[in-house]
Protein backbone atom coordinates (compact mmCIF):
# COMPACT_ATOMS: atom_id res chain seq x y z
CA UNK A 1 0.00 0.00 0.00
CA UNK A 2 1.41 3.95 -0.77
CA UNK A 3 0.20 6.75 1.22
CA UNK A 4 -1.58 8.54 -1.72
CA UNK A 5 -5.31 9.35 -0.93
CA UNK A 6 -7.74 6.52 -2.37
CA UNK A 7 -9.48 7.91 -6.08
CA UNK A 8 -13.33 8.03 -5.66
CA UNK A 9 -15.81 8.08 -8.52
CA UNK A 10 -19.13 9.68 -7.71
CA UNK A 11 -22.03 8.28 -9.73
CA UNK A 12 -25.81 8.91 -9.90
CA UNK A 13 -28.28 10.76 -7.38
CA UNK A 14 -30.32 11.46 -4.57
CA UNK A 15 -31.21 13.13 -1.40
CA UNK A 16 -28.37 14.60 0.17
CA UNK A 17 -25.83 13.24 -2.49
CA UNK A 18 -24.18 17.13 -2.58
CA UNK A 19 -23.52 16.73 1.08
CA UNK A 20 -21.84 13.59 1.20
CA UNK A 21 -19.64 14.46 -2.22
CA UNK A 22 -18.33 17.73 -0.04
CA UNK A 23 -17.52 16.15 2.56
CA UNK A 24 -15.89 13.31 0.83
CA UNK A 25 -14.09 15.87 -1.87
CA UNK A 26 -12.51 17.84 1.00
CA UNK A 27 -11.01 14.42 2.76
CA UNK A 28 -7.58 14.40 3.08
CA UNK A 29 -6.98 10.75 2.48
CA UNK A 30 -9.67 10.76 -0.59
CA UNK A 31 -9.39 12.46 -3.84
CA UNK A 32 -12.39 12.97 -5.89
CA UNK A 33 -11.59 11.98 -9.35
CA UNK A 34 -15.12 12.54 -11.11
CA UNK A 35 -18.77 12.58 -10.56
CA UNK A 36 -21.56 11.59 -13.13
CA UNK A 37 -24.72 12.37 -12.06
CA UNK A 38 -26.02 10.21 -15.27
CA UNK A 39 -25.22 6.79 -14.51
CA UNK A 40 -24.92 6.18 -18.58
CA UNK A 41 -22.40 8.57 -18.72
CA UNK A 42 -20.70 7.28 -15.72
CA UNK A 43 -18.89 4.81 -18.01
CA UNK A 44 -16.75 7.12 -20.28
CA UNK A 45 -15.46 9.16 -17.15
CA UNK A 46 -14.78 6.30 -15.16
CA UNK A 47 -12.18 4.48 -17.89
CA UNK A 48 -10.38 7.76 -17.73
CA UNK A 49 -9.90 8.38 -14.09
CA UNK A 50 -8.92 5.37 -12.68
CA UNK A 51 -11.22 5.20 -9.79
CA UNK A 52 -10.39 2.94 -6.96
CA UNK A 53 -13.87 2.91 -5.98
CA UNK A 54 -16.97 4.17 -7.08
CA UNK A 55 -20.01 5.35 -4.91
CA UNK A 56 -23.31 5.02 -6.97
CA UNK A 57 -26.11 6.62 -5.28
CA UNK A 58 -29.51 5.54 -6.32
CA UNK A 59 -32.61 8.09 -6.45
CA UNK A 60 -35.28 4.76 -6.06
CA UNK A 61 -33.70 2.76 -3.37
CA UNK A 62 -36.39 0.12 -3.61
CA UNK A 63 -34.46 -2.16 -6.41
CA UNK A 64 -31.25 -2.36 -7.76
CA UNK A 65 -31.24 -0.90 -11.67
CA UNK A 66 -28.90 -4.30 -12.60
CA UNK A 67 -27.93 -2.27 -16.37
CA UNK A 68 -26.94 0.78 -14.37
CA UNK A 69 -23.98 -1.51 -12.35
CA UNK A 70 -23.33 -3.28 -15.63
CA UNK A 71 -22.33 -0.49 -16.93
CA UNK A 72 -20.15 0.32 -14.54
CA UNK A 73 -18.53 -2.67 -14.23
CA UNK A 74 -17.82 -2.72 -17.68
CA UNK A 75 -15.17 0.19 -17.01
CA UNK A 76 -13.79 -0.70 -13.82
CA UNK A 77 -13.04 -3.39 -11.48
CA UNK A 78 -12.88 -0.95 -8.37
CA UNK A 79 -15.55 -1.72 -5.44
CA UNK A 80 -18.86 -0.55 -5.50
CA UNK A 81 -20.44 1.10 -2.79
CA UNK A 82 -24.41 1.60 -2.93
CA UNK A 83 -25.76 5.13 -1.44
CA UNK A 84 -29.19 4.77 -0.77
CA UNK A 85 -31.70 7.32 1.20
CA UNK A 86 -33.60 4.11 2.42
CA UNK A 87 -32.42 0.49 2.91
CA UNK A 88 -34.71 -2.87 3.03
CA UNK A 89 -33.85 -6.48 2.99
CA UNK A 90 -34.50 -7.11 -0.17
CA UNK A 91 -32.03 -4.29 -1.52
CA UNK A 92 -29.49 -5.82 0.77
CA UNK A 93 -29.80 -9.21 -0.42
CA UNK A 94 -30.21 -7.93 -4.38
CA UNK A 95 -26.32 -5.85 -3.06
CA UNK A 96 -24.55 -9.11 -1.67
CA UNK A 97 -26.12 -10.73 -5.31
CA UNK A 98 -24.22 -8.12 -7.27
CA UNK A 99 -21.24 -8.33 -5.60
CA UNK A 100 -21.28 -5.06 -4.37
CA UNK A 101 -19.30 -3.64 -1.80
CA UNK A 102 -21.93 -2.01 0.75
CA UNK A 103 -24.23 -0.47 1.13
CA UNK A 104 -24.88 3.21 3.00
CA UNK A 105 -27.62 5.01 4.00
CA UNK A 106 -27.49 8.93 4.11
CA UNK A 107 -26.86 11.36 5.67
CA UNK A 108 -24.09 9.95 7.53
CA UNK A 109 -20.89 11.16 9.60
CA UNK A 110 -18.16 11.95 7.10
CA UNK A 111 -15.82 9.44 9.06
CA UNK A 112 -18.34 6.50 8.71
CA UNK A 113 -18.27 7.14 4.81
CA UNK A 114 -14.78 8.07 4.38
CA UNK A 115 -14.16 4.54 6.89
CA UNK A 116 -16.79 2.52 4.66
CA UNK A 117 -14.57 3.55 1.19
CA UNK A 118 -11.16 2.67 2.83
CA UNK A 119 -12.63 -0.86 4.14
CA UNK A 120 -14.07 -1.20 0.60
CA UNK A 121 -10.57 -0.25 -0.99
CA UNK A 122 -8.60 -2.38 1.13
CA UNK A 123 -11.03 -5.64 0.32
CA UNK A 124 -10.82 -4.77 -2.84
CA UNK A 125 -7.22 -4.11 -2.96
CA UNK A 126 -6.49 -7.76 -1.62
CA UNK A 127 -9.09 -9.87 -3.78
CA UNK A 128 -7.77 -7.73 -6.91
CA UNK A 129 -4.17 -9.66 -6.32
CA UNK A 130 -5.30 -12.32 -5.94
CA UNK A 131 -7.30 -14.85 -7.93
CA UNK A 132 -10.81 -13.35 -7.26
CA UNK A 133 -9.59 -10.28 -9.51
CA UNK A 134 -12.14 -9.90 -12.52
CA UNK A 135 -8.98 -9.59 -14.61
CA UNK A 136 -6.71 -12.88 -14.45
CA UNK A 137 -4.01 -11.01 -16.82
CA UNK A 138 -4.55 -14.24 -18.92
CA UNK A 139 -6.68 -11.47 -21.37
CA UNK A 140 -4.17 -8.99 -21.37
CA UNK A 141 -1.94 -8.38 -24.05
CA UNK A 142 1.46 -7.08 -24.11
CA UNK A 143 2.41 -5.24 -27.38
CA UNK A 144 5.42 -4.09 -27.96
CA UNK A 145 6.51 -1.43 -30.87
CA UNK A 146 10.02 -1.80 -31.49
CA UNK A 147 12.62 -1.20 -34.56
CA UNK A 148 16.77 -1.48 -34.37
CA UNK A 149 16.57 2.31 -35.68
CA UNK A 150 15.29 5.38 -34.11
CA UNK A 151 13.17 8.10 -36.07
CA UNK A 152 11.06 5.53 -37.34
CA UNK A 153 7.67 6.19 -35.54
CA UNK A 154 8.29 3.38 -32.94
CA UNK A 155 6.28 6.13 -30.17
CA UNK A 156 4.03 7.78 -32.65
CA UNK A 157 2.77 4.58 -33.14
CA UNK A 158 2.62 3.52 -29.74
CA UNK A 159 1.35 7.03 -28.14
CA UNK A 160 -1.58 6.75 -30.88
CA UNK A 161 -2.47 3.22 -30.38
CA UNK A 162 -2.41 3.43 -27.14
CA UNK A 163 -4.99 6.71 -27.65
CA UNK A 164 -6.96 4.57 -29.95
CA UNK A 165 -7.22 1.88 -27.47
CA UNK A 166 -8.81 4.26 -24.48
CA UNK A 167 -10.53 5.98 -25.91
CA UNK A 168 -12.45 4.58 -29.15
CA UNK A 169 -12.26 0.92 -28.22
CA UNK A 170 -12.55 1.18 -24.81
CA UNK A 171 -9.91 -0.95 -23.41
CA UNK A 172 -7.86 -0.08 -20.11
CA UNK A 173 -4.93 0.60 -21.76
CA UNK A 174 -1.43 1.15 -20.32
CA UNK A 175 0.95 2.92 -21.92
CA UNK A 176 4.96 2.29 -20.74
CA UNK A 177 7.77 4.42 -22.17
CA UNK A 178 10.53 1.83 -22.10
CA UNK A 179 12.93 4.11 -24.22
CA UNK A 180 14.23 4.54 -20.37
CA UNK A 181 16.96 7.28 -21.58
CA UNK A 182 15.29 9.60 -23.93
CA UNK A 183 11.78 8.42 -23.94
CA UNK A 184 9.48 11.25 -25.23
CA UNK A 185 6.07 9.45 -25.27
CA UNK A 186 4.70 11.63 -22.57
CA UNK A 187 5.86 14.75 -24.36
CA UNK A 188 3.67 13.75 -27.74
CA UNK A 189 0.54 13.32 -25.86
CA UNK A 190 0.97 16.35 -23.65
CA UNK A 191 1.13 14.62 -20.44
CA UNK A 192 1.46 16.38 -16.94
CA UNK A 193 3.28 13.13 -15.28
CA UNK A 194 2.71 12.57 -11.72
CA UNK A 195 4.99 10.29 -11.47
CA UNK A 196 8.06 8.22 -14.00
CA UNK A 197 8.71 4.67 -13.75
CA UNK A 198 11.46 5.31 -12.05
CA UNK A 199 9.37 6.69 -9.22
CA UNK A 200 7.55 3.64 -9.43
CA UNK A 201 10.24 0.93 -9.22
CA UNK A 202 12.29 3.13 -6.49
CA UNK A 203 9.35 2.97 -4.49
CA UNK A 204 9.07 0.61 -1.16
CA UNK A 205 7.24 -2.60 -1.12
CA UNK A 206 5.44 -4.90 -3.19
CA UNK A 207 5.11 -3.80 -6.78
CA UNK A 208 1.40 -4.92 -7.05
CA UNK A 209 -1.45 -3.49 -9.45
CA UNK A 210 -2.35 -1.85 -6.68
CA UNK A 211 0.66 0.34 -6.36
CA UNK A 212 1.32 0.51 -9.92
CA UNK A 213 -2.49 2.97 -10.35
CA UNK A 214 -0.93 5.35 -8.07
CA UNK A 215 1.83 6.03 -10.31
CA UNK A 216 0.08 6.15 -13.43
CA UNK A 217 -0.45 9.30 -15.13
CA UNK A 218 -4.27 9.79 -16.45
CA UNK A 219 -3.94 11.16 -19.87
CA UNK A 220 -7.59 12.68 -21.45
CA UNK A 221 -7.91 9.84 -23.78
CA UNK A 222 -8.56 7.61 -21.09
CA UNK A 223 -4.93 6.35 -21.52
CA UNK A 224 -2.68 5.43 -18.35
CA UNK A 225 1.16 6.37 -19.02
CA UNK A 226 4.04 5.38 -16.93
CA UNK A 227 6.65 8.08 -18.78
CA UNK A 228 10.34 7.27 -19.04
CA UNK A 229 12.32 8.63 -16.06
CA UNK A 230 13.63 12.41 -16.58
CA UNK A 231 17.29 12.22 -16.33
CA UNK A 232 18.86 9.56 -18.63
CA UNK A 233 21.23 8.66 -16.28
CA UNK A 234 18.51 7.43 -14.22
CA UNK A 235 18.04 4.42 -16.69
CA UNK A 236 19.88 2.20 -15.00
CA UNK A 237 18.03 2.03 -12.16
CA UNK A 238 14.95 0.27 -13.85
CA UNK A 239 16.48 -3.12 -13.72
CA UNK A 240 14.91 -5.96 -15.63
CA UNK A 241 13.60 -7.94 -12.18
CA UNK A 242 11.82 -4.55 -11.92
CA UNK A 243 10.45 -4.22 -15.32
CA UNK A 244 9.13 -7.66 -14.90
CA UNK A 245 7.43 -6.75 -12.06
CA UNK A 246 5.77 -3.64 -13.44
CA UNK A 247 4.52 -5.78 -16.34
CA UNK A 248 3.10 -8.69 -13.90
CA UNK A 249 1.17 -5.54 -12.06
CA UNK A 250 0.17 -4.23 -15.10
CA UNK A 251 -1.20 -7.04 -16.33
CA UNK A 252 -3.53 -7.65 -13.41
CA UNK A 253 -5.36 -4.35 -13.93
CA UNK A 254 -5.03 -3.30 -18.16
CA UNK A 255 -6.27 -5.13 -21.01
CA UNK A 256 -3.81 -3.96 -23.48
CA UNK A 257 -0.02 -2.82 -22.18
CA UNK A 258 1.74 -1.06 -25.07
CA UNK A 259 5.24 -0.69 -24.81
CA UNK A 260 7.71 1.83 -26.50
CA UNK A 261 11.29 1.01 -26.63
CA UNK A 262 14.47 2.44 -27.98
CA UNK A 263 15.97 1.25 -30.50
CA UNK A 264 18.35 -1.26 -29.14
CA UNK A 265 18.63 -4.92 -27.91
CA UNK A 266 19.07 -3.46 -24.21
CA UNK A 267 18.07 -6.00 -21.65
CA UNK A 268 15.49 -4.10 -20.71
CA UNK A 269 14.22 -4.24 -23.81
CA UNK A 270 14.95 -8.42 -24.17
CA UNK A 271 13.06 -8.59 -21.08
CA UNK A 272 9.65 -6.57 -22.74
CA UNK A 273 10.45 -8.81 -26.01
CA UNK A 274 10.00 -12.00 -23.58
CA UNK A 275 6.72 -10.79 -22.08
CA UNK A 276 5.23 -9.41 -25.45
CA UNK A 277 2.47 -11.26 -26.80
CA UNK A 278 2.61 -9.00 -30.11
CA UNK A 279 5.71 -7.94 -31.19
CA UNK A 280 5.67 -4.87 -34.03
CA UNK A 281 8.32 -3.88 -36.11
CA UNK A 282 8.58 -0.73 -37.26
CA UNK A 283 9.58 -0.40 -40.50
CA UNK A 284 10.56 2.60 -43.08
CA UNK A 285 10.95 2.89 -46.60
CA UNK A 286 14.82 3.47 -46.37
CA UNK A 287 17.40 1.33 -47.35
CA UNK A 288 18.79 1.78 -43.98
CA UNK A 289 15.65 0.74 -42.12
CA UNK A 290 15.07 -2.74 -43.82
CA UNK A 291 18.68 -3.56 -43.87
CA UNK A 292 18.90 -2.79 -39.97
CA UNK A 293 14.86 -4.75 -39.75
CA UNK A 294 16.36 -7.64 -41.16
CA UNK A 295 19.10 -7.76 -38.90
CA UNK A 296 16.99 -7.35 -36.25
CA UNK A 297 14.63 -10.35 -37.40
CA UNK A 298 17.64 -12.82 -37.51
CA UNK A 299 18.65 -12.06 -34.02
CA UNK A 300 15.23 -12.54 -32.95
CA UNK A 301 15.57 -15.85 -35.06
CA UNK A 302 18.76 -16.42 -33.03
CA UNK A 303 17.39 -15.95 -29.90
CA UNK A 304 14.44 -18.16 -30.49
CA UNK A 305 11.55 -15.77 -30.29
CA UNK A 306 8.56 -16.95 -31.80
CA UNK A 307 8.38 -15.26 -35.16
CA UNK A 308 4.73 -15.53 -35.72
CA UNK A 309 4.07 -12.94 -32.88
CA UNK A 310 6.55 -11.10 -35.37
CA UNK A 311 4.75 -8.72 -37.16
CA UNK A 312 6.24 -5.64 -39.61
CA UNK A 313 4.91 -2.13 -39.65
CA UNK A 314 5.96 -0.28 -42.54
CA UNK A 315 5.33 3.32 -41.31
CA UNK A 316 4.75 6.26 -44.21
CA UNK A 317 4.27 3.31 -46.37
CA UNK A 318 2.59 5.34 -49.20
CA UNK A 319 5.93 7.80 -49.70
CA UNK A 320 7.14 6.97 -52.87
CA UNK A 321 10.73 6.51 -52.92
CA UNK A 322 11.62 3.79 -55.28
CA UNK A 323 10.90 0.77 -53.65
CA UNK A 324 8.60 -1.50 -53.53
CA UNK A 325 6.35 -3.28 -51.38
CA UNK A 326 7.56 -7.07 -53.23
CA UNK A 327 10.66 -6.01 -53.07
CA UNK A 328 10.47 -5.35 -49.36
CA UNK A 329 8.79 -8.27 -48.35
CA UNK A 330 11.62 -10.40 -50.67
CA UNK A 331 14.25 -8.48 -48.87
CA UNK A 332 13.03 -9.04 -45.70
CA UNK A 333 11.85 -12.60 -46.40
CA UNK A 334 8.49 -11.59 -44.58
CA UNK A 335 5.18 -10.44 -45.70
CA UNK A 336 4.03 -7.01 -44.84
CA UNK A 337 0.52 -6.60 -43.59
CA UNK A 338 0.39 -3.73 -41.86
CA UNK A 339 0.98 0.23 -43.62
CA UNK A 340 0.85 3.26 -41.76
CA UNK A 341 0.76 6.48 -44.53
CA UNK A 342 2.76 9.61 -44.16
CA UNK A 343 0.67 12.06 -43.08
CA UNK A 344 1.45 16.08 -41.94
CA UNK A 345 -1.51 15.96 -39.42
CA UNK A 346 1.59 13.55 -37.49
CA UNK A 347 3.80 16.25 -36.79
CA UNK A 348 1.28 18.95 -36.32
CA UNK A 349 0.07 16.79 -33.38
CA UNK A 350 2.70 16.07 -31.85
CA UNK A 351 3.75 19.77 -31.58
CA UNK A 352 0.19 20.46 -30.53
CA UNK A 353 1.06 17.47 -27.60
CA UNK A 354 -2.14 16.01 -28.66
CA UNK A 355 -2.72 12.45 -30.17
CA UNK A 356 -3.65 12.57 -34.33
CA UNK A 357 -6.37 9.94 -33.40
CA UNK A 358 -7.79 12.86 -31.46
CA UNK A 359 -6.76 15.91 -33.36
CA UNK A 360 -8.35 14.27 -37.14
CA UNK A 361 -10.47 11.49 -36.34
CA UNK A 362 -11.20 11.20 -39.79
CA UNK A 363 -7.14 10.93 -41.08
CA UNK A 364 -6.44 7.98 -43.21
CA UNK A 365 -3.57 7.50 -40.45
CA UNK A 366 -6.09 7.36 -37.46
CA UNK A 367 -7.99 4.49 -39.62
CA UNK A 368 -4.73 2.82 -40.26
CA UNK A 369 -3.94 2.99 -36.43
CA UNK A 370 -7.26 1.97 -35.65
CA UNK A 371 -7.15 -1.41 -38.14
CA UNK A 372 -3.97 -2.07 -36.19
CA UNK A 373 -5.13 -1.77 -32.68
CA UNK A 374 -8.11 -4.16 -33.96
CA UNK A 375 -6.09 -6.50 -35.75
CA UNK A 376 -4.33 -7.00 -32.28
CA UNK A 377 -7.36 -6.15 -29.76
CA UNK A 378 -7.03 -8.39 -26.92
CA UNK A 379 -9.95 -10.66 -27.97
CA UNK A 380 -8.00 -11.75 -30.93
CA UNK A 381 -5.84 -14.79 -29.74
CA UNK A 382 -1.82 -13.86 -30.41
CA UNK A 383 -0.14 -16.52 -32.42
CA UNK A 384 1.57 -17.22 -29.92
CA UNK A 385 -0.75 -18.46 -27.64
CA UNK A 386 -0.24 -21.81 -29.78
CA UNK A 387 3.69 -21.53 -30.33
CA UNK A 388 5.02 -20.50 -26.91
CA UNK A 389 8.07 -18.43 -26.38
CA UNK A 390 11.40 -20.01 -25.35
CA UNK A 391 13.28 -17.88 -22.56
CA UNK A 392 16.82 -17.67 -22.89
CA UNK A 393 19.49 -17.79 -20.20
CA UNK A 394 20.93 -14.52 -19.70
CA UNK A 395 24.31 -15.09 -20.33
CA UNK A 396 23.39 -16.16 -24.12
CA UNK A 397 20.90 -13.23 -24.44
CA UNK A 398 23.27 -10.78 -24.02
CA UNK A 399 26.11 -12.57 -25.97
CA UNK A 400 23.66 -12.57 -29.16
CA UNK A 401 22.15 -8.79 -28.17
CA UNK A 402 26.03 -7.83 -28.33
CA UNK A 403 26.12 -9.89 -31.68
CA UNK A 404 23.13 -7.88 -33.02
CA UNK A 405 24.91 -4.91 -31.72
CA UNK A 406 28.19 -5.33 -33.96
CA UNK A 407 26.04 -6.65 -36.93
CA UNK A 408 23.85 -3.03 -36.47
CA UNK A 409 27.61 -1.05 -36.53
CA UNK A 410 28.51 -3.21 -39.88
CA UNK A 411 25.20 -2.11 -41.51
CA UNK A 412 25.51 1.14 -40.25
CA UNK A 413 29.11 1.32 -42.89
CA UNK A 414 27.24 -0.48 -45.43
CA UNK A 415 23.90 1.40 -45.72
CA UNK A 416 24.56 4.64 -47.54
CA UNK A 417 25.81 2.28 -51.26
CA UNK A 418 22.44 0.31 -50.42
CA UNK A 419 20.59 3.02 -49.99
CA UNK A 420 21.78 4.86 -53.44
CA UNK A 421 21.38 1.19 -55.00
CA UNK A 422 17.77 1.06 -54.24
CA UNK A 423 17.19 4.37 -55.83
CA UNK A 424 18.64 3.33 -59.08
CA UNK A 425 16.16 0.85 -59.12
CA UNK A 426 14.10 3.81 -59.82
CA UNK A 427 10.62 1.62 -59.63
CA UNK A 428 7.21 4.06 -59.23
CA UNK A 429 4.99 1.36 -58.28
CA UNK A 430 2.13 2.54 -55.42
CA UNK A 431 1.91 0.64 -51.98
CA UNK A 432 -1.20 -1.54 -51.33
CA UNK A 433 -2.04 -2.65 -48.19
CA UNK A 434 -4.36 -5.58 -47.10
CA UNK A 435 -7.95 -4.06 -45.86
CA UNK A 436 -8.32 -6.76 -43.22
CA UNK A 437 -4.66 -7.05 -42.55
CA UNK A 438 -5.87 -9.62 -39.53
N1 LIG B 1 3.28 8.38 -40.53
C1 LIG B 1 3.96 9.52 -40.35
N2 LIG B 1 3.70 10.62 -41.09
C2 LIG B 1 4.38 11.76 -40.89
N3 LIG B 1 5.35 11.92 -39.98
C3 LIG B 1 5.67 10.87 -39.19
C4 LIG B 1 4.99 9.62 -39.34
N4 LIG B 1 5.53 8.77 -38.43
C5 LIG B 1 6.48 9.44 -37.77
N5 LIG B 1 6.59 10.70 -38.23
C6 LIG B 1 7.55 11.73 -37.79
O1 LIG B 1 8.75 11.09 -37.48
C7 LIG B 1 9.25 11.56 -36.24
C8 LIG B 1 9.89 10.42 -35.49
O2 LIG B 1 8.90 9.54 -35.01
P1 LIG B 1 9.03 8.81 -33.60
O3 LIG B 1 7.76 8.09 -33.35
O4 LIG B 1 9.51 9.74 -32.55
O5 LIG B 1 10.20 7.77 -33.95
P2 LIG B 1 10.90 6.70 -32.99
O6 LIG B 1 10.09 6.59 -31.75
O7 LIG B 1 10.95 5.44 -33.78
O8 LIG B 1 12.26 7.24 -32.71
C9 LIG B 1 8.08 12.16 -35.50
O9 LIG B 1 8.46 13.28 -34.80
C10 LIG B 1 7.08 12.49 -36.58
O10 LIG B 1 7.11 13.86 -36.88
MG1 LIG C 1 10.68 6.95 -29.73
Amino acid sequence: MNDQPIRIFISGACAGLAEARDALASHRDLELVGTASEPSKAGAKLASTGAQVVLHALQRPDTIPVEEIAKIREHTAAPIILLVTRSSATLLDEAVTLGLNDVMLLPQLTDNLVFTVKKAHSIGSISNSGAGRQRSGDSSKVITLFSPKGGVGKTVLATNMAAMYAKRLKKRTLLIDLDLQFGDAAIMVGADPRATILDLVMSNGDLDADKLSGFVTHHESGMHLLPAPLRPEDADLVTDDRLASVIAAAKQSYDVILLDTAPNFTSIVLTALDRTDELLVVASLEATSLKSVKICLQTLEMLHYPLEKCHIVLNRADTKVGLRRDQVEDALGKAIRFGVPSNKAIPVAINRGVPVIMTDPKADVTRAVRDLCVAFSPEVAADTERSGSVRLGRRERRRVAADAHRAAERDAQVAAPAATAAGELDLDLEFEFDEHAA
